[in-house]
């Protein structure tokens, strides 16, 4: 039955595709272009691999943490996604999962649902902007979350408006009008389930963006908003900074892969990066964020707190992301196709099936706690792990001595500075 337990994220993925209209399903997988970074968020984490122990474990195991200063039962977030059309309460379904298990809810700018009931909701709730419209406009939408009790800003920058997919876009209707509906329709009557779900609400799915509704004024449909976000100027590192300093409380910047980004963060006064690459969304190609983790961490873990997102399934994925550097993971397919399969308590079956397979790690490997996971613990192909940016071109570093190729002279190579090794993305093995 549609509304049971399910055992694995990938039973809740089948689930919400075969309960969700295929347009809705299509818009929650995304990914872009050829999908490569998708589908490699999560294969990178299938290639690290356990060294557990066969006795000597703890029988008592802590899972705890904070984030951003607030105590987490888990180190698993809800990253903020618009979850438009997929559940008839969305993110107050989520917000309250997420309040159940005592972790952080992410909300999006772009959610279905006012912030003012997200975060009733969950008094731990971030809420999440893009660098969209005028300044004043984004003050105005930062102090709506803060009077609404949100605890957090995460600014996500790091989109570029990348678009088309090698399997098709799927149709989403800029407002479900009447024409809009009949073209819905036949795929909407082959999900019944999902249909009653909206019918017994009275209410049809709303395309709107309730958290961007400026005073006075009406909210703008989720492409009105796209519009606006794609026509306002991208932002500099001193907009950044700016936007930290209007928040004034824990700030998380959301998108960063390189060393050089990550140092920047720390400049403009960030309290937290999440090392993302929107789940495969934007840029394809750009490697697993698992794989550029620990470089990152190793640069700015000691000044700011690291987390990471992306292709996270299971609480094995958690395990390996804390090894090596995350001080937590947020999810968001996951618990998207929790939300898609059985509403609130889908969203809670995924965190406990988190909960379970980090708990089940941390024991395997003989820990009596998260803070105690290592790298030593986890086997990496080598050259798994990759650092961007490692190179700072504000500093501009000397190089290290580049290595002789086989048959020359082992002459030594001045301190000087080689463009193509300090601005490109230099792989690294280990
Ligand atoms: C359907 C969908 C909508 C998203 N919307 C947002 C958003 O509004 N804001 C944001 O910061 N990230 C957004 N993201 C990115 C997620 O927050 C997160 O970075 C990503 O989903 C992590 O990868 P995962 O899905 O493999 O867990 C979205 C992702 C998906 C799949």
């Amino acid at each position: 039955m549609a509304g049971a337990w399910f055992e694995t994220v990938a039973e809740a993925q089948r689930r919400a595709k075969r309960r969700l209209p295929p347009s809705v399903y299509g818009a929650l997988v995304a990914g872009s272009e050829k999908g490569v970074t998708i589908e490699q968020n999560q294969d990178a984490f299938a290639r690290l691999g356990f060294a557990p122990h066969v006795a000597g474990h703890q029988p008592e195991r802590d899972l705890s943490t904070t984030v951003m200063g607030i105590p987490v039962s888990m180190p698993v977030l809800i990253s903020p996604t618009g979850v438009q059309a997929v559940h008839p309460e969305g993110e107050v379904a989520v917000a309250r999962a997420a309040a159940n298990r005592g972790t952080i809810m992410g909300l999006s700018s772009f959610a279905s649902k006012a912030v003012e009931d997200v975060a009733e909701a969950n008094p731990n709730t971030f809420f999440q902007m893009y660098w969209s419209g005028s300044r004043d406009a984004m003050v105005q939408r930062m102090e709506r979350a803060r009077a609404a009790g949100a605890k957090g800003l995460i600014a996500t920058l790091d989109w570029s408006f990348s678009n088309g997919r090698d399997w098709g876009s799927p149709w989403i209707p800029e407002k479900l009008t009447l024409k809009a509906a009949m073209r819905f329709a036949p795929q909407a009557l082959t999900r019944p389930a999902w249909l009653a779900d909206y019918l017994r609400t009275g209410r049809v799915p709303d395309l709107s963006a309730p958290n961007l509704e400026p005073p006075g004024g009406e909210a703008p449909t989720f492409f009105g908003a796209y519009y606006e976000w794609m026509t306002t100027p991208p932002p500099s590192w001193e907009d950044v900074a700016w936007l930290r300093e209007q928040w004034g409380g824990p700030f998380m910047l959301k998108g960063v892969t390189r060393i050089d980004d990550a140092k920047r963060a720390v400049d403009a006064g960030v309290t937290a990066i999440s090392v993302s690459n929107h789940g495969g969304n934007n840029l394809d190609t750009t490697p697993a964020t698992i794989r550029v983790l620990p470089g990152v961490a190793d640069a700015v873990g000691s000044q700011i707190e690291v987390l990471l997102d992306g292709g996270v399934r299971r609480g094995s994925d958690v395990a390996k992301a804390l090894a090596f550097g995350a001080k937590a993971v947020m999810i968001g397919r996951a618990y998207l196709w929790g939300l898609a399969a059985n509403g609130q308590a889908g969203v809670e079956n995924v965190l406990d099936l988190l909960r379970g397979g980090l708990d089940s790690a941390v024991l395997g490997l003989g820990k009596a706690s998260i803070h105690e996971l290592d790298r030593a613990d986890f086997i990496a192909p080598p050259d798994f792990f990759l650092k961007l940016g490692e190179g700072d071109e504000r500093q501009a570093r000397p190089t290290r001595p580049r290595r002789p190729r086989a048959g020359t002279a082992q002459k030594p190579v001045a301190a000087e500075t080689h463009p193509d090794e300090v601005t490109a993305a230099t792989a690294q093995g280990g």
